[in-house]
C-alpha cells in the first residue's frame, strides 16, 4: 500500500543545509523539492535588474510593489541536471540568484508584505497535491501550519558561514569567509525581526542542529521520525 501524501516544511536560519537536506528527502520520498528562498532571490533579482536598489539600501514600497505586477515566476526540472531550476519571466536565473549581491539585497525585498503575499499564494498552489518538500522560513508557521511534518533545522554561526562558503566557491563564485558570514548574521537578524512572516519555530516543529551531524545521519533521524509519522497516520509502517 502506498503512503499517504504529506507536506514537509523545512525551516530554519539561513546556510544550515536547508536545501542538501530537503533535496536529499525529496529523493527518497519521490516528492518535489520546493525551495522558497529561490522565490524571494528572483524577485531580488529583478528589482537589482530594475535599478531600484541603484540609489539606495531600501527602496520605496511603491515601486517594489510596482515591479511584483510585472514578475512572473514558474519552477521547471531540469532533467539533465537533475535539479529544478526557478524561471523569471521565462529567463532561467537559477544560477544568477546565488551571489553575494543577490544575498546582500534579498532579506530586504522578503520583509516587504506585498511581496510575501505573491510568494505564499505561488507556494499554496505549489502544494495542492501534497508530497512535497518546501523549505524558508516561514513554511511551517505561515505557509503551511497544517504541514504534517515540520522539521526546524539550525547550526552554528561559523558552520553555517563555513558551509555556504565552500558552496560558493565550489560554484565558481566570488566569497570573503568573513563577509559570508557577515551576511548570514545580517540576514538571519532581519529575517527574525520582521514584522511580517519572521523566521521563528513553530510550535510543533522538531529542532534538529545539524553542527555535527553528516547528511547521511540527518536522514537516519529523518527515517525514525517520518516512520514513526506514517505509523500514526496510516497505522502502518
Ligand atoms: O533560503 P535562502 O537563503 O535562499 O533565502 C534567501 C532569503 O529569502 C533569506 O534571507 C530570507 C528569505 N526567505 C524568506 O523570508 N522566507 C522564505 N520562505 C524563504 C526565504
Amino acid at each position: 500500500m502506498e503512503h499517504q501524501k504529506i507536506i514537509i516544511a523545512l525551516d530554519g536560519h539561513s546556510s544550515c543545509g536547508k536545501s542538501t537536506y530537503a533535496k536529499r528527502i525529496a529523493q527518497e520520498l519521490g516528492y518535489a523539492y520546493i525551495d522558497t528562498g529561490a522565490m524571494y532571490r528572483s524577485v531580488t533579482l529583478a528589482a537589482m535588474e530594475s535599478g531600484l536598489f541603484d540609489q539606495t539600501e531600501a527602496p520605496s514600497l511603491e515601486l517594489v510593489e510596482g515591479l511584483l505586477d510585472s514578475i512572473e515566476l514558474s519552477l521547471q526540472f531540469n532533467s539533465s541536471r537533475q535539479r529544478t531550476e526557478i524561471y523569471l519571466n521565462g529567463r532561467m536565473v537559477e544560477d544568477m540568484i546565488r551571489g553575494m549581491d543577490v544575498s546582500g539585497h534579498v532579506s530586504y525585498i522578503a520583509a516587504i508584505s506585498a511581496v510575501r503575499r505573491k510568494m505564499v499564494e505561488y507556494q499554496r498552489q505549489l502544494g495542492v497535491q501534497k508530497g512535497i518538500v518546501m523549505d524558508g522560513r516561514d513554511i511551517g508557521t505561515v505557509v503551511f501550519p497544517e504541514a504534517e511534518l515540520k522539521i526546524f533545522l539550525t547550526a552554528l554561526p561559523e558552520v553555517r558561514a563555513m558551509r555556504r562558503y565552500k558552496e560558493l566557491i565550489e560554484k565558481g563564485l566570488n566569497a570573503e569567509l568573513e563577509e559570508v558570514r557577515l551576511n548570514l548574521e545580517k540576514r538571519d537578524r532581519i529575517d527574525s525581526n520582521r514584522e511580517d512572516s519572521p523566521l521563528k519555530q513553530a510550535e510543533d516543529a522538531i529542532v534538529m542542529d545539524n553542527s555535527d551531524m553528516t547528511v547521511d545521519q540527518q536522514m537516519e533521524w529523518f527515517r525514525k521520525k517520518y516512520n514513526s509519522l506514517m505509523v500514526e497516520l496510516n497505522g502502518e509502517n
